[in-house]
């Protein structure tokens, strides 16, 4: 998965295509609608000072961040400095395009970053970044869980089952799994909460992906895991096709997520689906203030495809993490479902 997304030349986010967009592989929440970012920007507007910052990870193509910079300068609550840091230098030159094309005046705040930084103080946003991390996959047999290797025999990539079961430790419900049940961990993910709590000194974390707390995700019936693949819009689960031209996802174990930034030092201010997190910021203002007619229909048209549950609203989840920061967050006004993480 690391070597499919990510090697240097082949890698599907470093390749040369457009993989995010209705010309891409698939379409994130900002591609939707504006109305996401400027939902966020609410969010961050509650807790930014004059002196605090946002970072986002894997910004995608910019439209986010066009986003929450254009409605926070409307709230008249710009940040100190955008932060963007991006793993791919061709979807960098995109963001700086789409952001520098709408906001002209603004690109300035804007400042890519190379690494973490040092003691970042501020909001901290990934959309879609977690998911994208290479997971491991695991296999149950034999009463214990196997990591499932890939090989290459025959001319062609398969499937492997290591010797020796997983050394890692995996928390799990007390289900019976089936034999041959398969699941993800993400490690990486992991590691990178921790990080992420070292390189601030305050603020806060918002975290929005696909995903499910640790009893929907290993559930008896998830028996094949949550790996997906994606290219030209069409869903597959065989990551050895199309190699470096199809994303490659796996879905989020959010319990998995919140007990590490715990163990790390993070406190959890919320977690709910999308669609409580936009109402309870209000989304539907902007429908409201909207005098065009035609233009409320379409508002209304993208407000559904973020909130509806067989849309965006609840297969996608917001994890809130702070560091040194107490406040009842406005996203989650509507629900909180911590206690179910
Ligand atoms: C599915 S895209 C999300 C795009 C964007 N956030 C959006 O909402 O449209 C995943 C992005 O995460 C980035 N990514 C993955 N791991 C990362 C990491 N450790 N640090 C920063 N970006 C990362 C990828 O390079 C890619 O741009």
């Amino acid at each position: 998965m690391n070597l499919a997304l990510y090697s240097p030349n082949n890698g599907y986010y470093r390749s040369n295509a457009i993989v995010i967009g209705r010309q891409g592989d698939f379409i994130t929440a900002p591609e939707m609608s504006d109305l996401f970012g400027y939902s966020l920007a609410r969010q961050c507007k509650q807790v930014l000072n004059k002196s605090s910052c946002i970072l986002e990870f894997g910004a995608g193509n910019g439209v986010l961040a066009t986003q929450i910079i254009f409605e926070l300068a409307r709230l008249n609550s710009l940040p100190k400095k955008y932060y963007i840091l991006e793993l791919s230098a061709k979807l960098k030159q995109q963001q700086y395009d789409t952001i520098s094309k709408v906001l002209p005046e603004l690109v300035d705040i804007v400042e890519w970053l190379s690494e973490l930084p040092k003691s970042f103080s501020g909001v901290v946003i990934a959309n879609e970044v977690l998911d994208a991390m290479p997971a491991k996959r695991l296999m149950f047999s034999d009463g214990r869980f196997f990591e499932l290797g890939v090989d290459y025999k025959d001319g062609q990539f398969q499937w492997s089952l290591f010797d020796e079961p997983f050394s890692g430790s995996i928390k799990i419900p007390t289900v019976n799994f089936i034999e041959g049940y398969k699941t993800e961990i993400n490690l990486q993910a992991l590691a990178w909460i921790e990080s992420l709590y070292e390189a601030m000194s305050d603020g806060l974390v918002l975290l929005v992906d696909y995903g499910m707390n640790r009893v929907e995700y290993l559930h008896p019936q998830r028996s094949e895991g949550t790996l997906r693949c994606y290219y030209n819009h069409k869903a597959s689960d065989d990551p050895f096709e199309n190699i470096g031209k199809q994303d490659i996802t796996t879905s989020v174990n959010f319990s998995d997520i919140a007990d590490r930034a715990c163990d790390a030092g993070f406190e959890i201010l919320g977690y709910c689906n999308q669609a409580m997190f936009l109402l309870s910021l209000g989304i539907e203002d902007y429908l409201l203030q909207e005098q065009d007619v035609a233009k409320r229909i379409q508002l209304a048209q993208q407000i559904k495809q973020l909130i509806l549950p067989s849309a965006m609203g609840e297969s996608f989840k917001v994890l809130a993490l702070s560091k040194k920061q107490t406040v009842k967050l406005d996203g989650f006004r509507e629900q909180d479902l911590t206690g179910k993480l």
